[in-house]
């Protein structure tokens, strides 16, 4: 794993978005998986910027990202199609015919995960894909638990993330406890992760996931397993890790 620390969210955003821009220059026709939450909102501008420069071209770039609530339709503001629509897709040069989330109106779980892999599987290999993490070490919806989960399945969310997403909805009765998610195999099958953390909040979690034991009970503990992850993360997020300036695990 290498490790680019960053002195701020501000910056951990810029290389965040430098990796992936370097990314689609060398394959204009790559797969990006992505990711919504806090984390990457900068990481998106900074992509929306350097496309409204002329800098970067998304025309040719399929995605598929991680996740999405159970029972919410795009139109809804809290849905990550949403969030993806205003953060990135609207504002750049990208097909939208070729960003696909997990269809969250569907409610037979079983097809609605099957279906998300059938179109992983035609899109074929993720180039890179970007996570955040949660507080409890999960990547996407993957929740803490007895397994890793392989494949696009639906997670019941712990009552951690419920508390957490509680800030983006009116009431927490709001909050969807469920989700589709891609499985662990399926993010470990990318060829290149690019992990975005920021905040003093995250810094125990950073600690516990990467030099703690690899374990389903830490999801991204995985990730240390994976030939090629790159970790971006503030200096409060590294807070807890005893680490040179820059470096590799
Ligand atoms: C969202 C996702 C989640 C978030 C995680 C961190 O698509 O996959 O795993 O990355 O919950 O969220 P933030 O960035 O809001 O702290």
């Amino acid at each position: 794993m290498k490790i680019y620390r960053a002195k701020d969210y501000d910056a951990m955003s810029r290389r965040a978005a430098g990796l992936i821009s370097a990314q689609i220059i060398m394959k204009p026709d790559c797969v990006l998986g992505l990711a919504t939450g806090s984390t990457p909102i900068g990481t998106y501008r900074q992509l929306v910027e350097w496309n409204q420069t002329g800098d970067l071209d998304f025309s040719r770039v399929t995605t598929v990202n991680l996740d999405e609530y159970k029972g919410i339709t795009p139109d809804n503001t809290q849905s990550y199609r949403y969030f993806m629509d205003e953060n990135l897709f609207n504002k750049v040069n990208i097909d939208k015919a070729r960003t696909y989330v997990p269809d969250g109106t569907e409610s037979d779980s079983h097809r609605a995960c099957e279906n998300y892999n059938a179109i992983l599987r035609a899109v074929g290999q993720v180039d890179l894909q970007l996570l955040g993490l949660g507080h409890n070490g999960h990547i996407g919806f993957n929740e803490p638990g007895d397994i890793f989960e392989k494949e696009t399945h639906c997670v019941t969310l712990s009552e951690r993330t419920i508390q957490a997403n509680r800030r983006f909805f009116a009431s927490e009765d709001e909050v969807p406890r469920q989700a589709y998610t891609m499985g662990i195999k399926t993010i470990m099958s990318a060829r290149r992760i690019l992990l975005a953390v920021s905040g003093e909040d995250k810094a125990g979690i950073v600690k516990t996931a990467f030099f703690g034991p690899v374990t389903p009970r830490v999801p991204a503990s995985i990730l240390q397993f994976h030939p090629d992850v790159i970790l971006v993360a503030d200096d409060a997020a590294l807070s807890e890790c005893d680490l040179p300036e820059s470096g590799q695990l």
